[in-house]
């Protein structure tokens, strides 16, 4: 359970996000495919170059910040990415790295609005989504 505060916090970086997500998950990616080159093979580099798949990631990070206090919104969502990410081999250890990488570049692009409170509040945020999709994603991979 997130606390109302780390809630709030999240939310209210909703519009930078809508704003800037993009800029964040291509930077995302290329602090990934640097630090972790072996992930690369999981990925369709053709949706890196033509920008498809960062836009995919910003647009289901920005949808995760408005609708946190409402997961059950989020479900179609959810299922759509789970199944995708099954297709991909992600397993559950992938997650840290993948937080890892995202919160770094929320960091880089946030700039000065990278304070403590919304860097914590997005780190609690992140544990609580890569729960819900390893959760469903072992469901799928055990079907
Ligand atoms: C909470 C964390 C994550 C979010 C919000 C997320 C989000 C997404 C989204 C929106 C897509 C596109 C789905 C579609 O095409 O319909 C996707 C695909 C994918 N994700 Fe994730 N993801 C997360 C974690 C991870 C992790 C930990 C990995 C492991 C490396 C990963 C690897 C992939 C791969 C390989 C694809 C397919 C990309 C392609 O088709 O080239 N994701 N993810």
């Amino acid at each position: 359970m997130l606390s109302q505060q780390t809630i709030d916090t999240v939310k209210s970086t909703a519009p930078f996000l809508k704003k800037h997500g993009k800029e964040i998950t291509s930077r995302m990616y290329e602090i990934m495919f640097t630090n972790y080159p072996e992930v690369r093979k999981q990925f369709d580099m053709s949706a890196q170059a033509n920008g498809s798949q960062p836009a995919k990631l910003a647009t289901a990070v920005y949808s995760y910040a408005t609708q946190i206090d409402n997961l059950s919104a989020l479900k179609p969502m959810v299922e759509q990415i789970a199944h995708r990410h099954v297709q991909t081999d992600v397993l559950p250890n992938q997650y840290p790295v993948v937080g890892k990488c995202l919160l770094q570049a929320m960091k880089d692009v946030l700039g000065e609005a990278a304070t403590d409170e919304v860097m914590g509040a997005w780190t609690e945020a992140y544990g609580l989504l890569s729960e819900v999709f390893i959760q469903r994603e072992n469901q799928i991979y055990n079907q």
